[in-house]
C-alpha cells in the first residue's frame, strides 16, 4: 500500500533522486546497518534470527556493491533506499525489519559522520606529508638566498628555506582543522530517529562503540539537523587550498623566464600544443584555480544552512555533493603539490643575483643609522635620500663616495660599505622568527618537534 494514489512526475523523480552522489557513502551506511541490527538483536527488539539473516544478506550487498555488480533500480532514490530494498529481496521479511527504530534522517547524518571523520584523519596525514616534503626541501637549500618580496617588489632577502618554512606553518595549522573536524564527526546521530528519539529502548551507546564513535549526540534534534562537521571539514578543505593555491602561483612566478628560480621536473609541467620551446606550471596554475571552487562549497553549504528551521529538511541532501568534491580536489591537489616540490630544482645563480640588488640594503643603512642614534623615521628619510641619488645618477649603493655617504649624515663612515656585503643582510635578522641562519635551523627543529619527525 502507498499513501499516494498518483504515480509520482519523472521530472519530480529526477531532481529528488540522490543516488548518483550519494551511492559512495555505501561502505558506511552497510557498517551502521550491520551495528544496528546487532543493536536491535541484543535488545530484543528483533529476534537472533532476524540479525543473522539481515547480516548475511549485508554480506552479499557489500560484495555486490564492492565489485560493482550490486543491481541498481532506476525507483532507487538513494543509497539507502538501494541498501535496504536490497537486503529485503534477499532476507526476505527479516530485511523489513533493518529500519526498525531508524528514519533515513538519523541514518544519512550517520553515513555523512563517517565518511567526514574518515577523510577528516586521512587528509591531515596528508597534509603532515606535504609538510615533511616542504621540510626536506627546506633542509635542503638551508642557505640558498633569494629576495622576499612586498608588493611583489624586491624588500629584503630570505634564505629559500624560511620562506619554505612559512609553508610548513600553514600546514601545522591545516593538521589542526582536519584534527578539529574529525572530532567534531565523531559523536554517533544514529538513534535520534526522524527527529525525537524512538520507541523502543535502543542501546545507542553500543552502536557507537561498534561504529567507534566517541559517543553519541546528546540530543535527538540536533542529531538529525547538525552538519556542523561538515562545514568544519569544507573550511579545512577552503584553507588549506588557500595555502595551495598561494604556493601555487608562486611556483608560476618562481618558474617563469622572468624569475628563473626554479624548473620543473618535466613529469610536473606541461608543453604547448602549438609553441615547442614551451614548458608550462600548469600544475602551479591549477593549485591556484582549484581554490576558489573549494572555497564555493563552503559557501555553498553555509547558504544550505542558513536559516533552516529545525530538523531535518530535503534540503540537506544538498550537503554532499559539496562536500566530496571539497574531499576529493583537496585530495589530488595535497599529492600533486607534494609530487611537485619533491622533484623541482632551484637554480641558486639566479636566485642569488636577484637577491643582491643592493637597494635590498636600505632598511639596513637605516638601522646602522638607529643604532647611532637617529630616530628611524630620520633615518629613513637620510637613505630614501641616497636611494634617490642612486636612481638619478644610475649607480649602486656601494659606488656612492663616502663623502656623498657623510653629506646625507654625519653619522655614515666606511662601515656602510660592509653592511652592503650580501650576506650581512641576512645574517644580521636575527631576532626569534628571522632568516639568519641559527634561527632557521631552530625553527626547523621547532617544526619537526611539532610534526612529530
Ligand atoms: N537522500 C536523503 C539525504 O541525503 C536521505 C534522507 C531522506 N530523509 C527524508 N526524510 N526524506 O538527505
Amino acid at each position: 500500500m502507498s499513501r499516494f494514489s498518483e504515480p509520482q512526475d519523472p521530472l519530480f523523480q529526477a531532481l529528488d533522486r540522490s543516488l548518483e552522489i550519494d551511492r559512495r557513502l555505501w561502505p558506511y551506511d552497510v557498517a551502521q546497518s550491520r551495528a544496528h541490527a546487532t543493536m536491535l538483536a541484543s535488545r530484543g527488539i528483533i529476534g537472533d534470527d532476524d540479525r543473522e539473516a539481515i547480516i548475511s544478506a549485508l554480506d552479499t550487498v557489500e560484495q555486490e556493491l564492492a565489485s560493482g555488480r550490486f543491481p541498481f533500480r532506476d525507483d532507487d532514490v538513494d543509497i539507502h533506499m538501494a541498501i535496504e530494498r536490497r537486503v529485503t529481496e534477499i532476507a526476505g521479511r527479516s530485511g523489513g525489519k533493518i529500519h526498525t527504530g531508524r528514519s533515513r534522517n538519523d541514518q544519512v547524518a550517520t553515513d555523512l559522520a563517517l565518511y567526514a571523520r574518515d577523510h577528516a584523519v586521512r587528509l591531515a596525514d596528508q597534509v603532515e606529508t606535504l609538510a615533511r616534503t616542504l621540510i626536506d626541501v627546506a633542509e635542503a637549500h638551508i642557505d640558498w638566498a633569494l629576495p622576499g618580496y612586498t608588493h611583489l617588489q624586491r624588500a629584503q632577502p630570505v634564505y629559500l628555506s624560511h620562506h619554505l618554512l612559512a609553508y610548513v606553518w600553514m600546514l601545522v595549522r591545516d593538521r589542526e582543522r582536519f584534527r578539529f573536524a574529525a572530532r567534531q564527526a565523531d559523536v554517533l546521530p544514529l538513534g535520534a530517529g526522524a527527529l525525537a528519539g524512538v520507541n523502543f529502548d535502543t542501546d545507542r551507546p553500543m552502536v557507537a562503540r561498534e561504529l567507534g564513535f566517541a559517543g553519541v549526540v546528546p540530543n535527538s534534534i540536533d542529531a538529525v539537523s547538525n552538519r556542523d562537521f561538515a562545514l568544519d571539514l569544507l573550511q579545512a578543505c577552503a584553507v588549506v587550498s588557500t595555502h595551495l593555491s598561494r604556493l601555487g602561483a608562486e611556483i608560476v612566478q618562481w618558474s617563469s623566464q622572468e624569475f628563473g628560480f626554479m624548473e620543473l621536473s618535466d613529469a610536473w609541467s606541461s608543453g604547448s600544443s602549438l609553441m615547442p620551446q614551451k614548458k608550462n606550471p600548469d600544475c602551479g596554475e591549477l593549485l591556484r584555480g582549484k581554490a576558489p571552487r573549494v572555497v564555493g562549497h563552503l559557501a555553498a553549504l553555509h547558504g544550505v544552512m542558513h536559516a533552516l528551521p529545525l530538523t531535518y529538511n530535503k534540503d540537506l541532501q544538498e550537503d554532499k555533493e559539496h562536500v566530496f568534491d571539497a574531499v576529493d580536489t583537496v585530495t589530488v591537489c595535497l599529492d600533486a603539490a607534494n609530487g611537485m616540490l619533491s622533484t623541482c630544482s632551484f637554480k641558486r645563480e639566479r636566485m642569488a643575483e636577484a637577491a643582491s640588488d643592493e637597494n635590498i640594503a636600505a632598511t639596513d643603512i637605516a638601522d646602522f643609522l638607529v643604532k647611532r642614534g637617529l630616530p628611524f623615521r630620520e633615518a629613513h628619510g637620510v637613505v630614501a635620500g641616497l636611494v634617490r641619488i642612486c636612481a638619478e645618477s644610475g649607480r649602486k649603493l656601494s659606488q656612492l663616495s663616502i663623502d656623498e655617504y657623510q653629506a646625507q649624515s654625519e653619522l655614515l663612515d666606511q662601515d656602510v660599505y660592509g653592511l652592503l656585503e650580501q650576506s650581512s643582510w641576512l645574517e644580521s635578522k636575527i631576532s626569534l622568527g628571522g632568516t639568519a641562519l641559527p634561527r632557521v635551523q631552530e625553527q626547523l627543529a621547532q617544526a619537526r618537534a611539532v610534526l612529530d619527525l
